[in-house]
């Protein structure tokens, strides 16, 4: 594959400052060469900037200009990145979504192909800037792609991602507002409760096989806060009861074995809370895994 790595050092998406020092964090853990290791051609764009704006302060949401203006620029990102490869955006906290899922379903459109998206996250991101009750945006990418209201003065989407093109795997922490729109949509939203029971091979799959089926494009947005805090302490969002390291690392291998993968967010990680580097360093293991890493050449790690 030919890697595009994209840092988007975003970081107005929520109010407590530090994913911006995300993609140089990524660098650091040596993803770049983790990649190459496996016989991908790598390029690093170095980072995207947001476009030009005027921060005005909003009674309730923080940072709304900013959010647009990176929204812009990372959809105009990640749709050049599509025509040339698989782009990997290092956050970068997960308001990098609005723009990176934009410009993939652009890319879609033109390649006349479906989009899907598989969110693994604690959280389910579905709000509006009405819903919200923080004002981060980082809660909305989303409700704004699958067409949802209210997202006044962000690009306009264009026909919305279909919810049932959309999986949330990994829920345990869900705002009322969201649960009841989550409830009604078609979106495939599986929780913790359900892995712990079933196994999160298996609703995986399910989705897996439905992209395969329908020829479509897939976008991968992996929020650290998927992790269980213990072994992935980087995060401003921490909730209990996540995903383990083997949870994380079969998810990835499955996305390689089914070569459905077309683009992926690595997002939230605040290396400002990190322990020696570990969240960093798994992050960087995982992606190794989605792009090919088997069990046995996994490097021997204390997360
Ligand atoms: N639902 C909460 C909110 O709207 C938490 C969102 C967390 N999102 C995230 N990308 N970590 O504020
Ligand atoms: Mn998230
Ligand atoms: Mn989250
Ligand atoms: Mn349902």
């Amino acid at each position: 594959r030919n890697c595009i790595l994209i840092g988007a050092p975003m970081d107005s998406g929520k109010r407590s400052k530090g994913c911006l020092m995300g993609p140089d964090a990524y660098r650091t853990a040596g993803l770049p060469q983790a990649l190459r290791d496996l016989g991908h051609e790598v390029s690093d764009r170095g980072n995207v900037a947001p476009a030009p704006f005027t921060a005005r302060p909003h009674p309730k949401l923080v940072e709304l200009e900013a959010t647009i203006a990176w929204t812009q620029s990372l959809a105009d990102a990640a749709e050049a990145a599509m025509q040339e490869g698989l782009p990997i955006f290092m956050g970068g906290d997960h308001a990098l979504s609005l723009g990176s899922v934009l410009g993939v379903m652009r890319h879609a459109r033109q390649a006349a192909r479906p989009l899907f998206v598989l969110w693994l996250d604690a959280h389910s991101d579905f709000h509006t800037p009405e819903t919200s009750n923080s004002g981060n945006l980082h809660g909305t990418p989303l409700g704004y792609v699958t067409g949802r209201k209210g997202f006044d003065g962000f690009p306009e989407i264009g026909t919305p991602l279909p919810q049932e093109n959309v999986a949330i795997i990994g829920l345990r922490s869900v705002d009322a507002a969201e649960r009841a729109a989550l409830q009604d949509s078609a979106i495939t939203h599986v929780d913790m409760r359900e892995i712990d029971e079933s196994g999160i091979a298996r609703p995986l799959q399910a989705f897996l096989d439905r992209v395969a089926a329908a020829n479509g494009l897939l976008h991968v947005s992996l929020d650290v806060d998927f992790l269980d805090p213990a072994v992935a302490p980087a995060v401003g969002t921490t909730v209990p009861g996540g995903a383990t390291v083997r949870e994380g690392h079969l998810v990835m291998e499955m996305l390689h074995d089914s070569g459905l993968m077309t683009s992926l967010d690595l997002v939230e990680l605040n290396p400002f809370l990190d322990e020696r580097g570990k969240t960093a360093t798994l992050m960087v293991d995982l992606a190794a895994s989605a792009l090919g890493r088997r069990v046995f050449d996994r490097p021997n790690r204390a997360y």
